[in-house]
């Protein structure tokens, strides 16, 4: 009983290419509304920063998917901003721009996300979830009460990051910079499993113009909209 009602649990997606701020949206509406986040991006960044560990190669696809079952994640301390593998602490290293390209060909393994797929769905808890990803109105959470998909200029994405980038103390050429951030997307929109596409009954946001406060002042609105 109490499992059935925490599968009913209320999910709200918010799916978009990198640079969109849609984590930070993600992290902001969860805390708002009390409810739990679904960092999806983190667990495929995990495994590629795992797997390159273990020196694991992407097509030893058996080893890869064991690896992937088998990780000992603990996002606990997610709202500080904390992810533990194998209880290890590895945020600033999943957050690198070489495990983001890394996470980008990983997620592209039909059974890596077969393998990951269960393992997001048991965020599913009551009161609700917030989950963040490519992929989280069309296949993980098709009955979400409320999807978003938030977008930005290649050239906004671009400078966003490059400010990221710059404000941690990291040297970094912003054209090679729009190049990975291109070469991501075509690899997230055109993989055959799961690629980033808008749901039907998405609410699209482009976010070129608008500073965080903005986007989530939208956002909050229609979920409050969609809870009622
Ligand atoms: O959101 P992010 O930048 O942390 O995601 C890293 C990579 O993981 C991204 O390039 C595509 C992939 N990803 C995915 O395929 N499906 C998801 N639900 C989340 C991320």
């Amino acid at each position: 009983m109490i499992e059935l009602m925490a599968n009913k649990a209320p999910v709200i997606t918010i799916d978009g290419p990198s640079g969109t701020g849609k984590g930070t949206i993600a992290h902001m509406l969860a805390k708002a509304l009390g409810w739990h986040l679904l960092d999806s991006g983190a667990l495929y960044r995990l495994v590629a920063v795992g797997a390159e560990r273990k020196n694991i190669l992407y097509s030893n696809i058996n080893e890869l998917v064991s690896f992937t079952l088998g990780m000992d994640v603990c996002f606990s301390r997610l709202f500080e901003g904390s992810i533990e593998l194998n209880n290890e602490e590895v945020s600033t290293l999943i957050r690198q721009e070489t495990s983001g390209e890394l996470a980008s060909q990983v997620a592209a393994i039909p059974e890596i996300r077969k393998a990951l797929a269960e393992r997001q769905l048991a965020f599913r808890q009551a009161p609700g979830l917030v989950a963040d990803g490519r992929d989280m109105g069309t296949v993980i959470f098709p009955d979400a009460r409320q999807k978003f998909f938030l977008t930005a200029s290649l050239d906004e994405r671009g400078q966003r990051r490059y400010k990221q980038l710059i404000n941690k103390g990291l040297g970094v050429n912003l054209r090679a910079l729009l190049q990975d951030i291109q070469a991501r997307d075509e690899r997230d929109l055109q993989r055959a499993i799961s690629p980033l596409v808008l749901a039907e009954d998405a609410l699209l946001i482009d976010t070129t113009e608008l500073s965080i406060d903005q986007v989530f002042e939208k956002v909050l609105a229609a979920t409050q909209q969609a809870l009622l």
